[in-house]
């Protein structure tokens, strides 16, 4: 019998947690983290600030809360940010950087007196492409040189990191926090962690706690976080994945981008359509900035992505 499941190219945030997550789930050491810290949060945090290179980090239930804390730490009321165009805290955390951190936004380019530029690495609208290191250097010493704070939407930083075979904390040289998800490639169900100075970290718990974010025996999520933190290197499996998916639907006529990580963006002429079609052949996948995009992520093979494109090609979509 042919295997009819639906293949789901729709987020690298789909992933579930497979055995060995679980289990260190189960037997995570606990404690209360807001009343005094819960043992393995506090060796997840230990070991992301390590990885993303700052003194400090603080586990957040989502990418979105860790951009909110530190736009909320960075911005006072009415301060402008830069952010690129397209970028994730401009257009898809529902405003909140000007409804809760009292920001104004500006796509980068130039605006009078911002405070605060806001990278992000892998950009995910654009297609999870990498800013380069030299890219890198040049945006934060040209902020630095303008009086600028950086904060870094490093959600995929982990992607970039792999991709240009550098260690993370590569991609936080001259920026003063950053944010980096544990819940999209690595596979957490959930948690991201939000990172910098000692003196940041200790108001973004402040701060995470008045937004609700705090929870008690966080160990069981941590836990989790520390097996995903296992698993950076083999988000080159997805990028693999990605490439030979792009090839695969250019070979069968698709306009498709050459992914750098692990989203592939094809331009069709009716997206809606597309879309419908797609999961008809059971290939699921998600609109994006007017194209078509599809993410590999760990809970699909490489088998399964030329699964996909036999559905595709035989659908002739
Ligand atoms: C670039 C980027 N930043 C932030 C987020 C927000 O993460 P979360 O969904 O955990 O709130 C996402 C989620 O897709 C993202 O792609």
């Amino acid at each position: 019998m042919t295997n009819t499941a639906p293949i789901d190219l729709r987020s690298d945030t789909v992933t579930r947690p497979d055995e060995q997550m679980s289990a260190a789930m189960a037997a995570a050491e606990v404690g209360d983290d807001v009343l005094d810290h819960d043992p393995t949060m506090r060796a997840l945090e230990e070991r992301a600030a390590q990885l993303l290179g700052t003194t400090a980090a603080l586990w957040v239930p989502s990418g979105t809360m860790g951009n909110l804390i530190a736009l909320m730490l960075h911005l006072k009321r009415g301060d402008r940010f830069l952010a690129p165009r397209g970028s994730h805290v401009l257009h898809h955390e529902l405003g909140s950087a000007a409804w809760l951190a009292g920001g104004m936004p500006d796509p980068l380019e130039w605006s009078a007196g911002p405070t605060l530029l806001c990278l992000e690495n892998t950009h995910n609208s654009a297609g999870g492409t990498v800013i380069p290191l030299h890219e890198h250097a040049q945006l934060a010493a040209a902020a630095r040189d303008s009086g600028l704070r950086v904060h870094l939407d490093g959600a995929r930083v982990w992607n970039a990191s792999v991709a240009l075979g550098v260690p993370p904390a590569a991609l936080t040289v001259g920026v003063d926090t950053v944010q980096a998800c544990l819940s999209k490639g690595l596979g957490a169900p959930v948690g991201s962690v939000v990172a910098g100075s000692d003196d940041f970290v200790r108001e973004a718990r402040r701060v995470r706690k008045m937004l609700g974010g705090g929870v008690r025996q966080g160990g069981v999520l941590a836990a989790a976080g520390l097996v995903a933190l296992d698993r950076i290197d083999a988000l080159a499996e997805d990028h693999e994945n990605a490439r030979a998916l792009a090839a695969g639907l250019a070979e069968i006529g698709w306009e498709v981008t050459r992914p750098q990580t692990n989203i592939v963006l094809a331009a069709v002429p009716d997206v809606r359509l597309t879309l419908e079609r797609l999961d008809v052949a059971g290939v699921r996948a998600v609109p994006m900035s007017g194209q078509v995009r599809f993410v590999t992520h760990r809970d699909v093979s490489t088998a399964d992505i030329k699964e996909a494109l036999h559905r595709i090609s035989e659908a002739r979509i």
